[in-house]
């Protein structure tokens, strides 16, 4: 009797948590500030982004069917507005020059290091599993445009 009343408990708890439901609206932003746009950019290149790194460091996050069921939904919402607090791809070109430097040249160790894409993200999303060609490749493109020639105290605004 006691399971019993155990398990009616955890199943009511489980009910009653789904209700607690994080925001999953992303704000309108401007497509041509997203650093795809912004930097020249090969296609495989963003593809690699895309697959690894925008569902948690842009506004074009891809919620799986699990995002619905809490408390995976609340593991996922803390990794999601962590992430863009630290990098945010789709508004890269909204940022001062110098920090865009800063950004690319972390983006690039952590994708060297095989820090990123988060090791619980890839165990989920096969797709987003670079090989270690990939990783260099995509480490490469981001330092490339941390070395930019015309540095943080370049005028130019044009692709670079
Ligand atoms: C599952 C979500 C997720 C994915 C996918 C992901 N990140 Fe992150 N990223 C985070 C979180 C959360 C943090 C902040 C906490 C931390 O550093 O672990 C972070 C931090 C970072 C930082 C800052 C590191 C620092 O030391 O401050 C960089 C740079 C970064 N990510 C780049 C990337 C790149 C590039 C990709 C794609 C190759 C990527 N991330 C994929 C969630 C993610």
């Amino acid at each position: 009797m006691r399971l019993k009343h155990l398990l009616l408990g955890f199943l009511g708890l489980f009910i009653l948590i789904q209700f607690i439901r994080p925001d999953k609206s992303a704000p309108t932003f401007a497509s041509k500030q997203d650093i795809s746009a912004v930097l020249e950019t090969p296609a495989e290149v963003g593809a690699m982004l895309k697959a690894a790194c925008y569902d948690c460091h842009s506004y074009q996050t891809r919620y799986p069917w699990y995002a619905e069921i809490a408390p995976v939904s609340w593991w996922l919402a803390n990794h999601i507005s962590e992430g863009r607090e630290h990098v945010n791809f789709s508004t890269f070109g909204a940022m001062p020059t110098g920090e865009r430097l800063e950004v690319l040249a972390e983006c690039s160790e952590v994708v060297l290091d095989g820090e990123m894409p988060l090791r619980s993200y890839t165990w989920m999303h096969p797709e987003a599993r670079l090989s270690a060609e990939q990783r260099r490749l995509l480490a490469e493109w981001f330092s490339t445009h941390a070395n930019w020639e015309g540095g943080p105290e370049g005028e130019e605004e044009d692709k670079y």
